[in-house]
């Protein structure tokens, strides 16, 4: 425990199957090594999974009881059983709080989906608030966001301190990009910090991602480059956490996050 709870919110969005989770399980590695080498950097962290598609958890080896989505479910199939003089939202609210995986370095939490069967409240303005809530009690929230935001529908108290927007640099890719800022800006979130992250692009795609961004104010983070071990990993369903230090990809992710977190006030 630290008390500093600035509750610092980084999400990570991008067009399907582009890297958006392993960028992010990267940038919990730095952290969490930062905070190995030097103990006055150890950080609360929250990492929430707001893809309805989770597979976060997977990736950093945690078992997850159960998603946001499931017990809001359960919640409207049990509505009977709520005691008296409680309100949904705070039930639902205590139910949270056991379903949230509690590691050594930092706590995750899956939002889920309840889309398909329907569900008492909508998912997404429960997902803001339970950002809100649940960010307020740790330093960093990670967030891993589905590129169509969907989850962010509506003003949140809080803001977001840095949007990753993860891309390989093909057309369709900067067309989600495009996208997800048009959305930004219709739900009203204020993203205080935008970045551009390639991933896996060639030199050639990485000096257009430059100029893309330059040409749309925004800035351009760095570049992940290909690397065998973290699909090893992935094929291999190993906890990328445990990728080795000296990883092509996990090195980049590492000056991405010593270049950009000083701009959301984090110190690592
Ligand atoms: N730099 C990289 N080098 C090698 N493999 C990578 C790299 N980045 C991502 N991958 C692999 O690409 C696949 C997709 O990555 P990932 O799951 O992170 O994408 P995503 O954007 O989160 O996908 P989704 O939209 O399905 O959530 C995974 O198998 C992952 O291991
Ligand atoms: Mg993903």
């Amino acid at each position: 425990m630290s008390g500093r709870k600035k509750g610092k919110v980084l999400a990570v969005s991008g067009k399907g199957g582009v890297g958006k989770t392993t960028f992010l399980a990267l940038v919990l590695k730095t952290l969490i090594d930062t905070s190995k080498k030097d103990a006055s950097k150890k950080y609360d962290i929250l990492v929430a999974d707001a893809d309805p598609d989770a597979n976060m958890a997977d990736i950093l080896g945690v078992e997850v009881p159960a998603s946001v989505g499931d017990i809001s479910m359960k919640m409207k199939e049990n509505m009977h059983r709520i005691p008296l003089g409680i309100s949904k939202d705070r039930y639902l609210e205590g139910l949270i709080f056991q379903i949230l995986s509690e590691e050594h370095d930092f706590d995750l939490i899956e939002m889920g989906s309840v889309e398909r069967g329907g569900c008492y409240c909508s998912l997404n303005s429960l997902l803001t608030r339970i950002l809100d809530t649940l960010s307020e009690n740790y330093d960093i929230s990670l967030a891993d966001m589905p590129a169509g935001l969907e989850h962010v529908n509506r003003r949140t108290q809080r803001d977001i301190d840095i949007l990753y927007l993860i891309t390989d640099g093909t057309k369709p890719g900067l067309k989600t990009i495009k996208r997800i800022l048009e959305i930004a800006k219709k739900v009203k979130v204020n993203f205080k910090n935008v970045y551009i992250v390639g991933n896996k692009v060639s030199e050639k795609i990485e000096a257009s991602l430059k100029k893309y961004a330059e040409e749309n104010k925004l800035s351009y983070a760095g570049s992940l480059p290909y690397d065998s071990k973290v699909m090893e990993f992935s094929l291999d369903g190993e906890n990328l956490l445990d990728i080795p230090e000296d990883s092509p990809a996990y090195s980049a992710v590492k000056s991405i996050v010593e270049k950009t977190v000083k701009s959301a006030g984090i110190e690592i």
